[in-house]
């Protein structure tokens, strides 16, 4: 069987639609990573991914009867855009059937590759359902996205290439995997030719349906799946992928979504790419690999599978990858209210970046805080500060591996608070370096209470902090003349519609 895929791999017609990409070394994450890390660029496809090698190659193989009925297949992702680019080329129709709920940007893409587009069912099993109803009727092939001879031996072109490209030392292969079409390709070419080169899995996991079915020995069908990848959301392995690799995967490795956050802002560092999250699961796997096993001076070979990721994504992707790389640390701290305890607080938090701040006036007694801090990787460093505040009576909750506090409660933060009180509002930009906060706080006056501090580290040269202010009588006069002093700019804003409606 291998030796017949190696055939179908080496016959496979893919060059008219799809290009030979290039391996791009990663000198950043090589130097992190102490090995050699390089990356296959499946991102610089015609339709941003992969999926265009081996839709061409099934469609290549179409009878001109088959042709002219036109294909057909039920998919929301990168597989609708490669069909529809693949059947393009070749003058075929084709007919993708989406859940109503698919995103407009898609439903756009596929159109502008000059494919129709039916909109059918909530759920991805309803498109199937009626891309089945629309087969009966109307004679088109059905298109198979993974579990399919000739999907797999087009997506193997990908193992064929990285042989022919990098004739040196080799490793490991990382390779992301959905229903297994890329990974059967994959290992088939590589394990007939250079059998020492590990073949590694990697799936999200929450979506691990190969690892479930290489531990209970046949092919088991999940019964959720988390679509945060949604690439590679598939419930069950696909049954002609899986007689293919089942002896050849030599491991799967499993990521969180914050690593493979982490592992979309290392690809942009070495190569200035915006992988997709799917893209980015096999960098996400070699970095665990390298981290679990302790590996030094290897060559070990990832591949950026797809590019296709909505724009408004990136900002819930960046916010996570400090988190994903152990970074960040969030934590909620009480502290008592009144005049000092902010700054001793910021004191033991020390030069360490802070990425978010939160903090509101509760009561005359007590105030809550919610930080996120750079930390270290590994840890440590987190259980230091952790054990400092601690140490000075402050109660912490370690919010760093809590959902709700990530998606949701850093956003939602503030409110008001439960009686009136007299605040001025101020809104600053800091510039964004170590100490900048502690530079504030010292100039203000001992006996002026912060009751208010919103701050967000956005990546830009200047962070935008608000704060509130329980000013003394005498010092009303004053108070900009002490801002002045700071030199950081700032605006008023206690009169502002928003501060009055939502805060005051
Ligand atoms: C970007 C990306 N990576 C990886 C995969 C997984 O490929 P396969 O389903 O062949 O395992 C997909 C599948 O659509 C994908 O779109």
């Amino acid at each position: 069987m291998l030796e017949d895929t190696v055939k179908k791999i080496l016959q496979a017609r893919v060059y008219e639609a799809a290009r030979e990409t290039p391996i791009t070394p990663a000198p950043f994450l090589s130097r992190r990573l102490n090995n050699q890390v390089l990356i296959k660029r499946e991102d610089l496809q015609p339709v941003f991914s992969f999926k265009i090698r081996g839709a061409y190659n099934r469609m290549a193989q179409l009878s001109d009867a088959q042709k002219a009925k036109g294909v057909i297949a039920a998919s929301a992702g990168n597989h609708a855009q490669g069909l529809a680019l693949a059947a393009k080329l070749m003058g075929v129709k084709a007919v993708i059937v989406m859940p109503r709920i698919t995103p407009e940007i898609k439903v756009q893409a596929v159109r502008a590759r000059g494919a129709r587009v039916v909109l059918r069912g909530d759920a991805f099993s309803e498109a199937l359902a009626h891309a089945r109803e629309l087969i009966e009727e109307h004679g088109y092939t059905y298109v198979p996205p993974f579990d399919d001879l000739d999907v797999i031996a087009g997506q193997g072109t990908v193992g064929m290439e990285i042989l022919r490209q990098h004739a040196g030392r080799l490793d490991a292969i990382f390779v992301p995997v959905g229903g297994g079409g890329l990974i059967a390709g994959v290992a088939a070419y590589v394990k007939y030719l250079r059998p020492e080169i590990k073949v590694i899995g990697v799936e999200a996991e929450d979506s691990a349906c190969l690892k479930a079915a290489l531990e209970a020995g046949k092919r088991v069908t999940l019964k959720e799946v988390g679509v945060f990848a949604e690439g590679v959301a598939v419930a069950q392995i696909g049954e002609a992928p899986f007689a293919i690799m089942r002896d050849l995967v030599d491991e799967v490795i499993t990521v969180n979504t914050d690593e493979m956050c982490a592992a979309v802002k290392d690809i942009f560092e070495d190569t200035r790419a915006v992988a997709e999250t799917s893209g980015a699961l096999s960098l996400a796997g070699l970095k665990k690999y390298v981290q679990q096993r302790g590996v030094e001076g290897q060559t070990l070979l990832c591949i950026n599978s797809g590019a296709n990721t909505n724009f408004d994504r990136l900002q819930h992707i960046a916010e996570r990858t400090e988190l994903g790389e152990q970074r960040e640390a969030i934590l909620a701290v009480t502290i008592p209210e009144r005049p000092g305890s902010f700054k001793r607080f910021c004191k033991i938090i020390g030069r360490r970046m802070v990425t978010e701040f939160n903090y509101r006036y509760a009561d005359p007694d007590q105030a809550h805080i919610f930080v996120g801090v750079q930390v270290k990787p590994g840890g440590e460093d987190r259980e230091e500060v952790i054990r400092k505040l601690r140490e000075a009576d402050y109660p912490v909750e370690d919010l760093t591996d809590n959902e709700l506090a990530k998606l949701h409660i850093r956003h939602l933060g503030g409110g008001r608070p439960r009686q009136r009180f007299d605040e001025q509002v101020y809104r600053f930009e800091f510039p964004e370096r170590p100490g900048a906060l502690m530079n504030f706080l010292t100039h203000l006056p001992a006996d002026w209470n912060i009751s208010l501090f919103h701050y967000r580290n956005h990546g830009a040269a200047y962070g935008r902090v608000l704060v509130g202010m329980q000013i003394p009588d005498g010092d009303r006069g004053h108070v900009e003349e002490h801002f002045d002093e700071i030199g950081y700019r700032y605006w008023k804003e206690s009169d502002n519609v928003a501060y009055r409606l939502f805060m005051a």
